[in-house]
């Protein structure tokens, strides 16, 4: 008998525990965010290759401006050097590279490295890998609402509205969550895509993003595949 599993089409990932990952190592966090990159590119590669088709992560939140500039300066490198040299194992793969966030406030160099990544794996049909990068929820809701408001001033009819046109004002029309992680140990949301998150499964571990490798990720697939999902009507 052949077992196939039911594989969540959205799989979210809040990637924390970097910085303590380093500090119990007695390292510095720099060297955290490092190995978190790293690890990054394995797990994207890994979820396309178990039938994930978009799989979205925390990066860097609106909210991370608020520590060390040494911190922020060092993530800001990070994303650039990431996109210009490692997507080009993601982009063979064909996976295609999108990016959520505000682009007011960063670097030129780190605005042209987003701009590079996402024109360059546009075509990529082989699965999405969404970074949040400068992200929040509460803002990404909050600039989908100003384009809305922007097309009704245009004369957009709105009287059936509904909540899957929502989606089309937000960074990217992605499908909805199916699946958050979050690791690190805590047991929250942060500010991460709070419009995508209705109805999605939550999965919290203790280990630290550098330390999730592909076996963690399956547990968390497991768990999914045998949660009972409801949608507000009831499975009988
Ligand atoms: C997550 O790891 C990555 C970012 C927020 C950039 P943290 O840096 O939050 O790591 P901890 O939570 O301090 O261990
Ligand atoms: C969430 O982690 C943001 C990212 C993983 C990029 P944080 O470490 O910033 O979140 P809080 O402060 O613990 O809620
Ligand atoms: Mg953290």
């Amino acid at each position: 008998m052949v077992f196939k599993l039911n594989i969540p089409k959205h799989v979210a990932i809040i990637m924390d525990g970097n910085g303590r990952w380093a500090e119990k190592r007695g390292l510095a966090r720099s060297e955290g965010h490092l190995e978190g990159s790293k690890t990054l590119e394995k797990i994207a590669l890994h979820a396309m290759d178990m039938g994930v088709e978009v799989l979205s992560v925390y990066a860097f939140s609106t909210d991370n401006f608020k520590r060390d500039k040494k911190e922020v300066d060092y993530l800001m490198n990070l994303i650039v050097k990431y996109f210009n040299t490692k997507f080009e194992k993601l982009n063979k793969k064909g996976i295609k590279v999108l990016v959520s966030g505000r682009t007011t406030n960063l670097r030129d160099d780190v605005i042209e490295a987003i701009k590079n990544v996402q024109e360059k794996t546009k075509d990529n049909k082989e699965g999405i890998l969404n970074i949040c990068f400068n992200y929040g929820g509460q803002e990404e809701i909050i600039d989908a609402s100003i384009k809305l408001a922007q097309d009704i001033n245009k004369g957009l009819d709105i009287t059936n509205f509904t909540r899957e046109d929502f989606y089309k004002y937000l960074y990217h029309d992605l499908p909805p969550i199916d699946l958050l992680i979050r690791t690190g140990g805590e047991q929250r949301v942060s500010n991460f895509m709070l419009y995508e998150l209705s109805y999605s499964e939550f999965y919290f571990t203790n280990t630290y993003f550098p330390d999730f490798d592909k076996s963690e990720f399956n547990k968390a697939l497991f768990m999914y595949e045998n949660r009972d999902r409801r949608f507000g009507g009831l499975n009988k």
